[in-house]
């Protein structure tokens, strides 16, 4: 089975958790995608829908649904999003399109926050991905300087703006042992305005594409 029909199988899993009376929170990437597509199918119009990213808020408008604005969101019933990478304890790695801190505030207002992948996407331990850290545009060189001592390579994704105005740097080679430390002592550094590692907000669940054409359900241990 290839990889789309992977994200396919996931995201539709995802959908069917979805009913007409829940506030939905909706993440960004390629999986999301095929979840919006699934929940577009499907017919059900959640009564608020809240976009990660200015592409999600596009995607849904086209596929029918009203946009709520994050702004004036306190709290959703479901958020739905992929990742980058998952380790077994359901810590992730996100933001490769760019939009971790919209995604890490809209799974932390949620209720239940779902994650949709393939199973590559599973991995045992966090850090082959390069780690994206969020940056105001002032603080780009000093901070890019602070995460060298943290890593081996810092890189300032090229041509791109996030949708809070923001750069971002990629970060490799940091130690992710402690995913949650390093979390606490990004977002503590002046000038950071969020990182990928999700460890204090992970899922309460995976649905997990798998090459067999199967979705296999992860629920977050206690
Ligand atoms: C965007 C994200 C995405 O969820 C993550 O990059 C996975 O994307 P894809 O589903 O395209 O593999 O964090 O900021």
């Amino acid at each position: 089975m290839n990889v789309e029909a992977m994200k396919d199988a996931a995201g539709a899993r995802a959908a069917a958790l979805v009913t007409a009376d829940m506030a939905l929170g909706v993440g960004t990437g390629t999986t999301t995608e095929r979840f919006i597509r699934a929940l577009a199918a499907s017919g059900i119009r959640p009564q608020v829908v809240v976009p990660s990213s200015l592409a999600t808020g596009r995607a849904l408008a086209a596929a029918g649904f009203a946009v709520h604005e994050p702004a004036g969101v306190r709290r959703l019933d479901l958020y739905v999003d992929g990742a980058d990478e998952i380790d077994p304890a359901l810590q992730l790695i996100k933001g490769g399109g760019g939009a971790l801190v919209r995604e890490k505030l809209l799974a932390t207002i949620a209720e239940r926050f779902v994650c949709i992948a393939d199973e590559r996407k599973l991995v045992p331990a966090l850090g082959t991905f390069p780690l994206p850290v969020e940056v105001v545009p002032a603080a780009v060189a000093a901070v890019a300087e602070r995460l060298l001592g943290l890593g081996d390579a810092v890189t300032p994704r090229t041509g791109f703006v996030s949708d809070n105005g923001n750069r971002i740097l990629d970060v490799t080679g940091i130690d992710l042992r402690f995913p949650g430390e390093v979390e606490a002592l990004l977002d503590s550094i002046p000038g950071v305005v969020g990182n990928g590692v999700f460890a204090h907000r992970r899922p309460d669940l995976v649905t997990v594409g798998q090459a067999d054409g199967s979705v296999r359900e992860v629920h977050r241990p206690v």
